[in-house]
């Protein structure tokens, strides 16, 4: 105990030693070996034990805090197995990721496959202490690679606090603003399980498969997969279609559904979720792989309502409070409720407004165009400032979407819906 103490603290003073080691499918008791070896080393801790369809997205979120990270997969469930994991994480990770192979025996193919698909370890079961923290001394000793490589894409769900909010009308538009204004290459993921409206609103047919049938597919996903099923608008924006008929396939899985978010995270440089309202399965699994959440609210008192309890639900699943944006739609001067109340009653800022417009969104959704970016109209100026909150390029319109100005003061026009 004294010593695991010890080993502790030496390891939170030295930050720069970090070492995160993420076991994958590896049996309980070589887990606890391993909880037990890895602390020897100063400043190395085994962070979780996961299944074998990680992927790098996932596997990189997880050892993001620590300055080396390593990843030991078991290959006792199979060679084939192994190295397919092996490879996929060499393919999509930093070349600084340390890939070890674990197994209960020294079988020379098996060790020779290993280190073909990416393995520079290969540690033999039961583990001893000299060779674990030699292996980890030298994962330690190589050069660092930069977190900000690792992560490609952001994911981004947005979610109606409840059924009409506007979360579609919101969502597609913040695509398209991240496509046509920042160059990003985004995909657009309508994440209802029927009756998806965002086709629609953007003017494209149904797509005769969804994004349920990629998630039922997520064990053959790759890139040559994934484009079959994309809708693509004129404007570069890449669409997965909601499903058009209810019982057209069995429930998918929360895992499937995270993996399937995860592998397209590493697509994209944005995926943009139309999560329908509620906190289903579905929806917790895209929010759990989602950098940020936009719950979308209109100043209404049964959907702040619905905010706050979903708010108190999630952080109390850990999805990390900072993470969740408020978006106050239909935004107005003469909403019975003003910004201030609606915050109070939040316990947090309101982070985006979009105005009260229903003439100029209805036209767009009437007429499967949306509205045009780049207008000096204050709607599209909204998704500007949203979309330049999640670019990290905000400073560039230091006082748009501030409430008590009123609506964009820089253009000096104040609209109200
Ligand atoms: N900013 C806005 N101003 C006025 N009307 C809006 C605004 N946003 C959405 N709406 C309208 O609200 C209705 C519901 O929008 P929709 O995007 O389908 O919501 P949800 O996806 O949350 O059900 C639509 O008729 C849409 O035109
Ligand atoms: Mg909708």
């Amino acid at each position: 105990m004294m010593t695991d103490e010890k080993v502790v603290l030496q390891g939170s003073r030295r930050s720069e030693q970090r070492i995160g080691v993420l076991c994958i499918g590896m049996d309980s008791s070589s887990r606890e070996s391993l909880d037990v070896l890895v602390v020897q080393t100063p400043g190395a801790y085994v962070v979780d034990n996961v299944d074998w369809h990680i992927t790098p997205r996932e596997a990189m979120k997880m050892l993001e805090p620590y300055q080396h990270r390593i990843c030991v997969i078991d290959f006792e469930d199979g060679t084939e197995k192994g190295c397919r994991v092996a490879q996929r994480l060499r393919d999509g990770c930093d070349s600084s990721l340390g890939i070890f192979a674990a197994a209960g025996g020294s079988d020379p193919e098996q060790i020779m496959a290993a280190m073909r698909s990416g393995c520079s370890e290969y540690l033999v079961k039961p583990f001893q202490p000299e060779r674990i923290s030699h292996a980890l001394a030298h994962v330690a000793a190589r050069p660092q690679g930069k977190s900000g490589d690792l992560v490609k894409g952001r994911i981004v769900t947005v979610m109606g606090a409840k059924g009409g909010t506007g979360a579609t009308s919101l969502a597609l538009h913040l695509a398209l603003n991240l496509v046509q204004r920042h160059g990003q290459k985004c995909l657009l993921v309508d994440e209802h399980l029927a009756f998806g409206d965002a086709s629609l609103y953007l003017g494209l047919g149904r797509h005769q498969y969804s994004f349920y049938e990629l998630v039922h597919n997520t064990d053959r996903l790759d890139a040559d997969l994934l484009r079959g099923f994309l809708l693509r608008h004129p404007s570069g924006l890449d669409v997965l279609d909601s499903p058009e008929a209810i019982d057209g396939f069995p429930q998918p899985s929360p895992e499937a559904i995270e993996h399937t978010l995860s592998f397209l995270g590493e697509n994209y440089q944005f995926v943009i979720i139309d999560c329908p309202p509620g906190l289903t399965e579905e929806s917790c699994a895209a929010i759990r792989q989602s950098d940020r959440l936009a719950i979308v609210i209109t100043p209404e008192l049964p959907a702040i309502r619905n905010a706050i309890r979903s708010i108190e639900y999630l952080t109390s699943m850990h999805y990390s409070a900072d993470s969740i944006d408020i978006v106050l739609n239909r935004h107005s001067k003469k909403s019975a409720l003003s910004d201030h109340e609606v915050e109070a009653a939040l316990h947090r800022p309101i982070a985006v407004r979009i105005p009260n417009n229903y003439g100029e969104i209805v036209n767009a959704i009437n007429a499967g165009t949306p509205i045009e970016f780049g207008h000096r109209s204050d709607l599209p100026a909204a998704f500007d400032y949203w979309a330049d909150r999640l670019t990290g390029s905000e400073g560039d319109i230091p006082r748009a979407n501030k409430g008590s100005r009123g609506w964009f003061g820089i253009f000096g026009s104040r609209v109200e819906g």
